[in-house]
């Protein structure tokens, strides 16, 4: 029998091993080990200088994997303006892909259109992700349980950790997530962040 742990860890066992960390962190019992972990931990954020822009580029790239339904169109509309804000890239990079698997998953009967995009609003120095779809939009009983933990109108698909993650996550970041329903149809959900510094004792990278 073969030693496995003498192989180097080189050649063409790299890019499998590539292969199934990329496809655990978008697969469903991925996404549940990762909420589970952004939402019991109690660190702070790990703030670093980024490109909002890039984190939605970067979700949205990931999309096919998350979004494997050719019915369902996902577009950005981003401002090329954004200042850089500092962040935790890893924390806002979950929030967003939460929010994009549920626009994901209010489509999955009919298909239709996800829009990601990206603001600042200097009158209150925040920037700001919207995700919007144009699907069935929010049950008027679901809303006061919408960012509760473990509540969920998905029976057994679903955990109802996405939401509560985005909200502990945009709260430790002194920001702020609100949800609405488009006069147009479907659900929008926006997080807002300070785009300077919120903390004094915060570190930065
Ligand atoms: N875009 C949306 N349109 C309509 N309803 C939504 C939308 N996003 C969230 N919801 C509602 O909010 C509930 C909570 O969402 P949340 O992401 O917290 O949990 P979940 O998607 O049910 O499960 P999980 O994200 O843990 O897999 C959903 O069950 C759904 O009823
Ligand atoms: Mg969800």
């Amino acid at each position: 029998m073969k030693n496995l742990a003498e192989e180097p860890l080189t050649g063409v066992r790299s890019p499998a091993l590539g292969e199934i960390v990329g496809t655990f962190a978008t697969s469903k019992i991925g996404d549940l080990v990762m909420n589970m972990l952004s939402y019991s931990t109690g660190r702070m954020p790990r703030y670093e200088t980024c490109d909002l822009n890039e984190i939605v580029r970067d979700v949205v790239e990931m999309a096919s994997a998350v979004v494997a339904d050719s019915r369902v169109e996902v577009g950005m509309d981003l401002d090329d303006s954004l200042p850089r804000v500092p962040l935790d890239r890893a924390g806002i990079h979950r929030s967003v892909l939460n929010l994009l698997m549920n626009a994901g998953e209010a489509l999955e009967a009919k298909g239709g259109k996800i829009v990601l995009s990206t603001f600042y609003d200097g009158d209150v120095d925040k920037v700001g992700i919207a995700v919007a779809d144009d699907g069935p939009g929010i049950a008027e009983n679901d809303v006061p349980m919408l960012f509760v933990p473990f509540a969920s109108t998905k029976g057994g698909r679903g955990t109802g950790l996405g939401l509560a993650v985005v909200r502990k996550t945009t709260e430790e970041h002194y920001g702020d997530v609100t949800a609405e329903n488009r006069p147009e149809g479907g659900a929008a959900f926006t997080i807002r962040l300070p785009a300077t510094m919120p903390k004094r004792d915060a570190e930065i990278f």
